[in-house]
């Protein structure tokens, strides 16, 4: 027997008995530490078992192997060790915790090897192996882990890329034809106010109407950018405005602003709601502008014999109260739907494609839900659940 198979008969042997010793030592550690590696411990008590006690079998076994067999051990050792961190990662397992759990493995096994191993025959050689591997299998598995999160951010860092680029385009496309507009007619204007003969220029009244159709290009540029507000703006501060509102009163006064939506059109609105009253948690204004919004679509949608309904009733389980605006129109083919709240998403020659995008983030500001449910040549159904509880 070689030197270092005498050694492994005699240690192997002494750090065999002792594994399931190390193994439950580490993991009464591990569970009595604090949470969150605790939760995480007690949660993967099994797996982690399983895991740590084949990790010391393997690692023990390689204190005594020949030197190529080590060798080819590190190497295989580095690539499991990696994906091991990315695994960890992977699961969404927070760095602090990764980090304690490798500390605590490397500071319990090499305290109870060397307890172990205390009068064994080339103590040193076998500590120093150890340190190497337990080393190695650190440096890999932060190596793993952080890779994984370094491609994960500039994942993400591309995404918000490609979002922002596609905001931005957009809004140039939303803002061109408005500028485009008051570009020709100031231009007309500037060109009457420069004509020699008195017969061949504007008089007063065209002038209004031109500067009229201008105003009407600045206001919509007005609401293009407060509703690209809306939906660039962080929740935190608005959420705090929601407040107790009656959704029914509030309503009646959405119906009083529709009604001149439909003077030009063959469409019926109509509202219905019992004389309950519905206390809700909302911000007024959003209310009104999500109904309007949501009533010039159906308007929009329905041809002759167009009727167009707004419903109030409370939710199945009084947690919720429902607003539902439905519509006998063309309907939306199944594949657009997912598109719907997608910012400048518009069929529309004159849309903006804001309506429901600022829709969905003004319900979700005040803790609600909005759902879409159409059949193409039958119609549409837009229902908005609002908090009746905070
Ligand atoms: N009730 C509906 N029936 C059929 N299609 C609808 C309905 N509501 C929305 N849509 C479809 O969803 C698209 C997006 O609606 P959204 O309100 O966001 O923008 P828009 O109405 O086109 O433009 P804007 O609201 O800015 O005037 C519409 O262009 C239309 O194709
Ligand atoms: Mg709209």
């Amino acid at each position: 027997m070689s030197k270092r198979g005498a050694a492994t008969s005699n240690g192997l042997t002494k750090l065999l008995a002792a594994l399931d010793d190390i193994v439950d030592q580490h993991m009464e550690t591990m569970i009595s530490i604090g949470d969150p590696i605790s939760r995480y411990y007690r949660q993967y008590q099994q797996q982690q078992r399983i895991g740590i006690h084949g990790l010391l079998l393997e690692t023990f076994q390689q204190l005594f192997s020949e030197e190529h067999e080590y060798a080819a051990f590190q190497e295989a050792l580095a690539i499991e060790a990696f994906k091991w961190g990315e695994r960890w990662a992977q699961a969404e397992i927070p760095k602090e915790v990764l980090l304690e759990v490798l500390y605590h493995l490397r500071l319990h096994v090499f305290q109870a090897v060397r307890e172990t191993l205390a009068d064994a025959e080339q103590k040193e050689e076998l500590l120093s192996r150890l340190h190497e591997i337990l080393n190695l299998r650190y440096h890999h598995t932060m190596r793993g882990y952080l890779t994984y999160k370094d491609q994960q951010i500039s994942h993400l860092h591309q995404q918000k890329i490609g979002i922002i680029g596609q905001m931005a385009a957009g809004m140039a496309h939303e803002i061109r034809n408005p500028l485009t507009a008051i570009n020709g007619f100031l231009q007309l204007m500037q060109t009457s106010v420069h004509q020699e003969k008195e017969s061949t220029r504007m008089d007063a009244e065209q002038f209004s109407q031109y500067i009229q159709i201008c105003q009407h290009e600045v206001q919509t540029l007005e609401q293009l950018v407060t509703s690209f507000l809306i939906l660039a703006r962080k929740n935190e501060s608005v959420e705090m405005q929601n407040r107790r509102v009656e959704l029914r009163s509030l309503l009646e006064r959405v119906h009083e602003l529709a009604r001149h939506y439909v003077v030009e059109k063959d469409v019926q609105l109509s509202f219905h709601y019992d004389s309950e009253e519905y206390q809700v948690w909302a911000i007024p204004s959003y209310v009104e502008q999500i109904g309007l919004n949501l009533i010039k679509n159906a308007v929009d949608a329905v041809d002759s014999n167009g009727e167009v309904r707004v419903s109030l009733q409370m939710g199945p389980a009084g947690n919720h109260v429902l607003v539902r605006v439905e519509d006998n129109g063309c309907g939306i083919p199944e594949k657009r739907i997912k598109h719907l709240f997608e910012p400048f998403y518009t069929t529309k020659e004159k849309g903006t494609g804001m309506g429901l995008s600022v829709c969905k983030q003004l319900v979700e500001e005040m803790g609600g839900q909005i759902f879409v449910q159409s059949t193409v040549g039958e119609g549409t159904q837009i229902d908005i659940h609002f908090r009746t509880k905070l």
